[in-house]
């Protein structure tokens, strides 16, 4: 059955996200600021995209980079000021762009003046801002911290001699969501942005708002697996829809939830229009693929198949085929670089997969996310020494790595795939020193192949750079309604070495083969029936064979045609 189609400009938007330390320095600190962000917009325009999801640019301590917030109406001094994000602001409208903020309210800093009042007394008033347990009824039953040395995510807290909640690091406390006046001031700060002229939220770790304040043992059925437990709390849908109802649903925004720990099963719950929640969430099936179970900083990259790549796009897509709306990204600022996880950064294969992965992204059904940077093909760094990362995540693992004995050579192999710092390292601009990000020494390095081509400068002027295919692309996608809204059947579906698909709406049929391969392959398509193809981009010479129906590809080849 078609899909009834509801069109939104979110839905039929291509998104770019900024992280604005990363993207351009403009008063020589080494840190990207908003001017810097305002200079590139006429570049943002000529990509065709037309979100902008920005990371935190709050005031903060930045002991998590801006997701510990210690004041959700400024802006951090060294990215500019409130004057700079309003011609910001503007400088987008003027253009046709979007703007979506993040929204981290899952926790504050403890620099936050809630906190900071929180902590005071045991009967302040802000004291239930937060989740407190007092220490005189025992150790609180066991909660695991992402970013804690001892993994811990209760901290005694001498003052008033009680523990406070944080599943993140330990400046980053829970904000208890049961108490109204905490829901209210979140929704007041929505309104202030809103108000401003933002057009969303990207909401972290959203799904982990609601927590049972008994604070129980971790249910057996949990056992290990934390991220799920914290996903599933009882209060979630709830809240989400009080937010819905108090405040987005009187504003033309969009909204997407990063959701750790939701399932399949529970998507609907999120997206379907009649609940009125949110317009779309990031899962992490595709995140986990490759790490080893119940360790999410683990690479296991041996686990990766295609077939089982195939299986989670489809079945994402089959929840969604009759309600609500799915969200598509490879990577991110938590997630190593695309092409170097999901296709292959060697010189010879590069190109090809870079462009065919940003094929896959522009042609499925769900917004396409890309990260900046992927438009030029941007790889993982492969920090060899540990004095090179810089976040946070990786620090504390180290040190959990050091106090167990375990051996420090593995960890650093590890985070060259695994680490969040691969996808920070500073934009490349062109050729001069520190790639044009920045005059001084940036505060992250510059990956050194910004020397090889891996730069906007060099890849404007080529026909055939990742960059051009990237913007070609982009408008293969505004082109083809079918594209956004048509329905998705998967292809070849054992096949490792090529996804191929259909995407149809009403008489119009797209047909999108990728190979995955490092070698030629042939495939013949005969699931499906047509008379003719016609070709609408690929990423490499296409090889005509005498039957309609039978392709070849070369290694990492992107096709995509349209049926008659
Ligand atoms: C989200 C963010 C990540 C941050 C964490 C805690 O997962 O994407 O960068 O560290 O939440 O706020």
């Amino acid at each position: 059955m078609q899909k009834k189609i509801i069109r939104k400009w979110w839905k039929e938007g291509v998104v770019y996200q900024i992280y604005p330390r990363s993207f351009q320095d403009t008063t020589g600190n080494g840190i990207g600021d908003l001017q810097g962000i305002i200079q590139r917009l006429d570049y943002i325009e000529s990509l065709g995209v037309d979100i902008i999801w920005l990371n935190p640019v709050y005031e903060s301590p930045n002991d998590d980079n801006g997701y510990d917030i210690s004041n959700y109406r400024n802006i951090l001094k060294a990215f500019g000021s409130m004057a700079d994000f309003d011609e910001l602001l503007a400088g987008m409208k003027e253009r046709g762009l979007k703007l979506v903020m993040d929204l981290v309210v899952n926790h504050t800093s403890d620099e936050h003046q809630w906190f900071q009042e929180s902590k005071k007394s045991r009967d302040n008033a802000y004291r239930d801002y937060y989740h407190w347990w007092p220490a005189e009824k025992g150790t609180p039953p066991k909660r695991w911290s992402y970013f804690d040395v001892d993994s811990n995510a209760w901290k005694y807290d001498e003052t008033t001699d009680a523990y406070y909640l944080h599943y993140f690091a330990v400046k980053q406390p829970d904000l208890n969501w049961e108490n109204s006046k905490v829901r209210q001031a979140v929704y007041d700060l929505m309104r202030f942005w809103f108000d401003k002229g933002v057009d969303g939220f990207r909401m972290d770790v959203i799904s982990f708002i609601s927590k049972d304040i008994e604070f129980p043992e971790l249910p057996t059925a949990y056992n290990g697996k934390f991220i799920p437990f914290y996903s599933n709390g009882p209060k979630l849908h709830e809240y989400l829809h009080e937010m819905n109802q108090t405040v987005l649903s009187n504003y033309d925004v969009m909204t997407v939830g990063e959701a750790p720990g939701v399932t399949i099963d529970q998507a609907l719950q999120f997206v379907d229009e009649d609940r009125e929640e949110l317009n779309m969430f990031f899962h992490f099936d595709l995140m986990e693929l490759d790490r080893a179970h119940g360790q999410p900083f683990l690479m296991a990259s041996e686990l990766w198949k295609l077939t089982k790549f195939k299986k989670i796009h489809s079945d994402w897509d089959a929840v969604f085929s009759e309600k609500g709306w799915g969200s598509m990204f490879l990577n991110n600022h938590d997630f190593p670089r695309t092409v170097s996880r999901w296709g292959n950064d060697s010189r010879t294969h590069w190109f090809n997969s870079a462009t065919m992965l940003q094929t896959f992204l522009l042609t499925m059904r769900g917004t396409p996310y890309f990260y900046y940077g992927e438009e030029i093909g941007m790889t993982n760094i492969r920090f060899d020494n540990i004095t090179d990362y810089q976040d946070i995540n990786t620090l504390n693992r180290y040190k959990i790595a050091q106090q167990n004995n375990d051996d420090l050579e593995t960890f650093i192999e590890n985070e060259k795939d695994a680490s969040r710092d691969n996808a920070r390292t500073p934009m490349q601009w062109n050729t001069n020193e520190y790639s044009g990000f920045s005059v001084v020494k940036p505060w992250l390095k510059v990956n050194t192949n910004y020397e090889e081509g891996i730069n906007v400068a060099s890849q404007e002027g080529k026909k055939n750079s990742v960059l051009n295919y990237f913007r070609k692309m982009v408008q293969v996608r505004k082109d083809q309604l079918t594209l956004i809204y048509g329905s998705y059947q998967l292809l070849l579906r054992s096949n490792e070495e090529v996804y191929a698909y259909l995407r149809t709406l009403g008489k119009e049929k797209c047909l999108v083969l990728l190979s995955f391969s490092t070698q030629k392959t042939y495939i013949k398509i005969d699931e499906i029936e047509f008379k003719k193809v016609t070709l609408l981009i690929s990423n490499d010479e296409v090889y005509e064979t005498n039957q309609v129906n039978t392709f070849e590809l070369m290694p990492y080849q992107a096709c995509v045609y349209k049926l008659s």
